[in-house]
């Protein structure tokens, strides 16, 4: 039983236009981890966009938890390139606003605002952030930013988690830490993740499953399963078998840039 299940979809922004993503059949399991790659402009924000009912597709069908899609829907969390935080609010009430939007949440703040703000500090403690609730997103480093993004993605405890290339603006080295985090995160509660990358290594480390996407028009090229053991500590990245799945992904997306 699909949790996301696309069903030969394809986008075109102008009706009738030429197709951002064409044909794409897929189907993810709940709780599942499944990393998109492919080159700049394929369509996976497209796919991000069609999953979390921002666009109708043009042609085929996209389910999610057994529906059709048919406009936002409340079980997806977001968090994308760029943290977005609200700079007039403090993390911590940046990581509480959708509870300010999505139901049941929204009627119950008043009420459950003591319970609500201790589940807020208590995710941001998971993420390394303990104490830094107070402070504004312009006290926080790239990385704190995009931690704390990534907390309002979750606080209204989601069952899928969209992130469009996320860790794509930060440094190695917090990248691998984020990794980490979200790592962790994903392992101690279970939702589904569909994670956009450029970063081949990044996949492989984090995902159960792989696609790789061709240029546009986008289609699904490959799809690799990645039987890494879990948990996975950041080691594993220094094995041949990793190296191996990077290197096969690698030669995909090669052949398509040559194409
Ligand atoms: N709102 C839009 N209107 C028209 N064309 C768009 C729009 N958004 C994206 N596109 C086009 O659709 C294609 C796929 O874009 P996108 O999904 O953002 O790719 P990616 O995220 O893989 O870089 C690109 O050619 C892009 O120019
Ligand atoms: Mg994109």
């Amino acid at each position: 039983m699909s949790f996301v299940s696309f069903e030969n979809v394809s986008l075109a922004y102008a009706p009738g236009g030429a197709n951002a993503i064409e044909n794409v059949t897929l189907s993810i399991r709940e709780g599942e981890f499944v990393a998109v790659v492919g080159p700049s402009g394929c369509g996976k924000s497209t796919l991000m966009k069609l999953v979390s009912g921002l666009k109708p597709p043009s042609e085929g069908y996209v389910f999610v938890d057994g529906r059709e899609v048919g406009g936002p829907l409340k079980i997806i969390g977001m968090a994308f390139q760029a943290a977005n935080l609200l700079p007039w609010r403090t993390t911590l009430d940046n990581v509480m606003l959708p509870l300010e939007i999505v139901e049941p949440f929204r009627s119950n703040l008043k009420k459950e605002k003591a319970k609500y703000t201790a589940d807020a500090e208590a995710l941001l403690a998971k993420v390394g952030l303990a104490g830094y609730g107070d402070k504004f997103p312009w006290e926080l480093s790239g990385g704190m930013q995009q931690r704390a993004s990534i907390c309002r993605a979750l606080i209204h405890q989601p069952r899928l988690l969209m992130l469009d290339e996320p860790f794509g603006a930060l440094d190695a080295f917090t990248r691998e830490e984020l990794w980490c985090m979200l790592r962790d995160l994903w392992q101690q509660q279970p939702f589904t993740v569909v994670l956009v990358t450029h970063d081949l290594r990044e996949a492989v480390f984090l995902a159960d499953t792989v696609y790789v996407m061709s240029k546009r028009p986008g289609r699904i090229l490959v799809r690799k399963e990645i039987d890494l053991p879990r948990p996975r500590p950041l080691d594993v990245t220094y094995t041949d078998a990793f190296a191996g799945y990077v290197h096969e992904l690698r030669e995909h997306i090669g052949r398509i840039r040559e194409s």
